[in-house]
């Protein structure tokens, strides 16, 4: 577990693996030198939850492209008078929740996003927390040989496997229902250009590794999936009206906890660019 010690703020870390809480920060109010200490928390912890926010739209934007590009979502719309924000909404009577299931965002994109801030907006009584999964770890508890065999192998990542599940969210607006495939091949285990660790990256939209078939494929793909989703792994993230959560996918998984049907969630969601391949 890892206790870090901050200059301007405290921290609480969420659980052994990864995760931590940033205490007593307004951010409509940080400096350079705060921000760059977010950022370093960020690295050090994988995912980071800042409580007790009230940004405008328009704020919360500008502190996004603090953190880089936006990254835009191939398949649903942004808010109309923020295109870049997706609204990320589970109404009483919508049977999907959107990213239930264990994925990095947008790895199907040939340049996935880096981050991902998602901002509570409206939340059920109970429930409808996120979970996170550490990847480095994920990738360092491999047997040596099953880390070699990774090293030089390519996953496909296919975007368009929850379009059909899509239809039980009806709240969220498609832009292009059941005709947009974006899929990209990336390789599985990537090397963290600010923290120099290898993490594996795998998740619900891998479907494939280059070169072999599905059917080859799979069982070392299922294998990778249930093996980096160990619970010694995990970090639950509980919501309050106001949190912000920052998530670096290039070293997490999530998964959006369905658990509050017939209550409403509504969360704003920024990603960010990434770098691109190689990495
Ligand atoms: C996502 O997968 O980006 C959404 C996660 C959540 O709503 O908790």
């Amino acid at each position: 577990m890892k206790i870090i010690k901050y200059k301007n703020f405290e921290v609480r870390p969420l659980a052994g693996a990864l995760g931590a809480e940033i205490l007593d920060i307004n951010l409509n109010k940080i400096d350079d030198e705060t921000f760059n200490e977010i950022y370093k928390a960020f690295i050090d912890y994988q995912v980071i939850g800042i409580p007790n926010q009230k940004l405008s739209s328009d704020e919360y934007l500008e502190f996004g492209r603090r953190w880089g590009k936006i990254h835009h979502y191939p398949y649903m719309k942004g808010l109309e008078s923020h295109p870049e924000i997706l609204e990320i909404l589970k109404t009483e009577t919508d049977t999907y929740a959107f990213g239930n299931v264990w994925h990095s965002d947008g790895s199907f994109t040939e340049v996935p996003p880096k981050a991902t801030m998602l901002y509570a907006q409206e939340l059920p009584p109970a429930g409808g927390d996120t979970l996170f999964a550490d990847m480095y770890q994920a990738y360092d508890t491999l047997s040596d040989t099953m880390k070699n065999i990774l090293d030089t192998l390519k996953g496909l990542y296919v975007g368009d496997q929850p379009l059909a599940q899509f239809s039980g969210a009806k709240s969220m607006k498609q832009k292009d229902p059941g005709k947009t495939q974006v899929k990209s091949y990336h390789p599985i285990i990537r090397t963290h250009p600010d923290s120099k660790n290898k993490a594996l990256y795998i998740g619900g939209h891998t479907v494939e590794i280059e070169g072999m078939s599905r059917e080859e494929s799979e069982p070392i793909i299922n294998y990778l999936k249930s093996h980096s989703t160990r619970p010694e792994f995990i970090c639950r993230f509980k919501w309050e009206p106001g949190s912000i959560a920052i998530w670096d996918n290039r070293c997490t998984q999530h998964y959006a906890v369905d658990d509050y049907a017939g209550f409403r969630r509504r969360m704003h969601r920024i990603t960010i660019l990434g770098e691109e391949a190689p990495y």
